[in-house]
């Protein structure tokens, strides 16, 4: 029931968004794409849900392929705010109902599955009323567990929770996790990089076209650097002899902080206070830096310099 992507090509006259991306998303996982505005997310979320054919490479959704079995494709795969069609004039219940219907429910299963996904959604208060009443944020919930009633094994999310309020985020979050714990496998797209550490299993960033980097979100904050003391001196001079004295470079007069590798442990600290205390540069301030996904993206989706030849 994965998703397999290999050499996925795709262009918009002559720009070419995705030049050769490979990703597979498995089942009980939840696989977080991330990449800047204008990456090619959307583009590739598209063609894994059938909407845009690939120009070159294959895209496989549950073993069946998106440009031979299409059809085969969208029976398994569920793509929030896509395929579910929410109808304004009738309630909450009426519209997961008539999807329970459409999924082949039976009247009785699909009225117990619908009270379940308001339950989970917390909309039950809501069930009673027309869409037409409800706010952005309940209809976005509506949309997600419409998608559910069928219990799709491969769902696919572009950016689920923009335009949430956090408690709203939280239990999208919590669905989401119990879904891919149930089994499914979720592919979904984030700017909201917190949303990734919290949720995936795996990250996935997409940078000029490619995968730049793939893997769970403490192995790809440890490839970016690990924790790090920011040192602040009111007084530059100080803080240049402070560089000097641990044999960094000398940073600019603007930076306040003096960033300083270190493992975070009571005994690092010691030592380096020794040292500080030695060359009489025992900084203001200090505080602890983790690395976080931020990092991340801004390593490797943002800033690293394109390698020569590699467009
Ligand atoms: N239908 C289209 N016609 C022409 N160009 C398109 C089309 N769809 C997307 N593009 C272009 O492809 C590129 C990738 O767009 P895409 O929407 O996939 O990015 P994204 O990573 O989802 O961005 P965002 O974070 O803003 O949602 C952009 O340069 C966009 O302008
Ligand atoms: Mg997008």
């Amino acid at each position: 029931m994965s998703v397999r992507i290999r050499g996925l090509r795709r262009s918009f006259g002559d720009h070419e968004v995705l030049r050769g991306v490979d990703l597979e998303a498995t089942p009980s996982t939840v696989l977080a794409l991330l990449g800047h505005n204008g990456a090619g997310k959307t583009t590739l979320i598209r063609v894994v849900a059938t909407l845009l054919a690939p120009h070159g490479g294959s895209v496989t959704v549950a073993g069946h392929d998106v440009l031979r079995e299409p059809g085969r494709v969208r029976a398994s795969l569920s793509l929030t705010g896509q395929f579910a069609a929410v109808d304004d004039e009738l309630t909450g219940r009426e519209n997961l109902e008539l999807a329970g219907r459409l999924a082949h429910l039976g009247r009785r299963g699909a009225r117990l599955r619908g009270e379940e996904l308001l339950e989970r959604f917390g909309l039950a208060d809501a069930a009673g009323r027309r869409v037409r009443g409800y706010s952005g944020g309940m209809r976005r919930r509506l949309d997600l567990a419409m998608g559910l009633v069928g219990r799709p094994s491969v769902l696919v999310l572009d950016e689920p929770t923009t335009g949430l309020d956090p408690t709203s985020r939280e239990s999208l979050w919590d669905s989401v996790r119990d879904l891919a714990a149930e089994g499914a496998t979720v592919l979904l797209t984030t700017q909201y990089l917190p949303e990734a550490d919290r949720l995936a299993d795996r990250v996935a960033v997409l940078r000029d076209g490619r995968i730049v980097a793939d893997g769970r979100p403490a192995d790809l904050k440890a490839q970016v650097g690990g924790t790090r003391l920011d040192l602040e001196f009111a007084d530059p001079l100080r803080r240049a002899r402070a560089a000097t004295a641990l044999g960094l470079p000398v940073p600019d007069a603007s930076d306040a902080a003096l960033p300083v590798p270190s493992d975070g442990s009571g005994a690092d600290l010691h030592r380096l206070l020794a040292v500080l205390e030695d060359a009489r540069a025992v900084p203001d301030r200090l505080s602890t830096h983790r690395p976080d996904l931020d990092d991340v993206f801004r390593v490797l989706a943002i800033s690293r310099p394109v390698p020569a030849g590699a467009a």
